[in-house]
């Protein structure tokens, strides 16, 4: 009850909680719910937080939101049967989606998350970011749920507008993940994976090392996977041909050493179209 408060205490509602943390009502909801944030309720049956509470959830030993780190932080059985149930769930509604795309590119999304695994592990990565990429590359297109299907389905050259549509893609698929919990971490790996590392690229321009390193590996490897798929309906089928074309743009759109880990990586495993 309000009248058992500290004074010294600060009294905060959801809202204002979730406008610090930077997170949705939702979320801050939650967090109530599993028990991370205690609240009591006024009178009126809402909930307050005591701005000490709120404290608690600000200590990065509690919570790191950074997207760099998050996979290392988000550990234990619980989250890793959480992350291959939602595995499964998102491969399905990928699937959804590309089966209203033009056929060239079915599967995309898993080939993307199994090379993006891949270099991970070139790279030496810890289990947990592993498992994160994996999730970013399946998860990545998940914004064309919102672009018309007509646009999606079209195999003729795109007009401006509806190129300008498709490139909201990364925008909308940010936003939806926003308001899951579990699915927030992929949020900025989603919306800048069309960044290009000139800044030329899109929703932001963002530059070099602004680009989140996770977002830069999904982007480089989809398109891959989008020139191997169209060289191969060319019946240009030798790997090399496809890494060749990457490289025409290293250090315009992708980052040189990370071009060289999916040289290294591309030639082990061949994929297939
Ligand atoms: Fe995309
Ligand atoms: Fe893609």
């Amino acid at each position: 009850m309000i009248d058992k408060i500290p004074h010294e205490h600060r009294v905060l509602t959801i809202k204002e909680v979730a406008n610090v943390l930077k997170v949705s009502v939702q979320t801050v909801k939650n967090y109530i719910y599993q028990g991370k944030i205690k609240s009591f309720k006024t009178p009126g049956g809402q909930h307050r937080i005591l701005e000490s509470e709120m404290n608690k959830k600000l200590d990065p030993s509690f919570v790191n939101r950074d997207m760099e780190t998050a996979g290392v932080e988000l550990k234990g059985n619980d989250l890793k049967e959480l992350m291959d149930v939602s595995a499964l769930i998102v491969r399905a509604i990928v699937r959804a989606i590309e089966g209203k795309e033009i056929p060239l590119f079915l599967g995309h999304s898993i080939r993307v998350a199994k090379l993006c695994k891949q270099i991970g592990w070139d790279m030496g990565f810890k289990d947990e970011k592993i498992d994160l990429l994996n999730m970013a590359g399946l998860l990545h297109d998940i914004g064309k749920l919102n672009v018309d299907d007509a646009i999606l389905s079209k195999t003729e050259k795109l007009t401006r507008d509806e190129y300008k549509e498709l490139k909201r893609h990364p925008q909308f698929g940010s936003e939806m993940v926003e308001d899951v919990e579990y699915l927030q971490i992929f949020s900025p790996i989603i919306k800048h994976h069309h960044e290009w590392y000139n800044g030329m690229g899109y929703p932001e321009g963002l530059k070099e090392g602004a680009i989140p390193l996770n977002a830069q590996i999904v982007g480089l490897v989809e398109a891959f996977d989008v020139i191997r798929c169209k060289n191969k309906a060319k019946g240009k089928k030798n790997i090399q041909d496809s890494i060749d074309e990457i490289k025409k743009f290293e250090n315009i759109q992708f980052a040189s050493n990370l071009v060289g880990v999916l040289e290294n990586v591309a030639k082990k495993e061949i994929q297939q179209c």
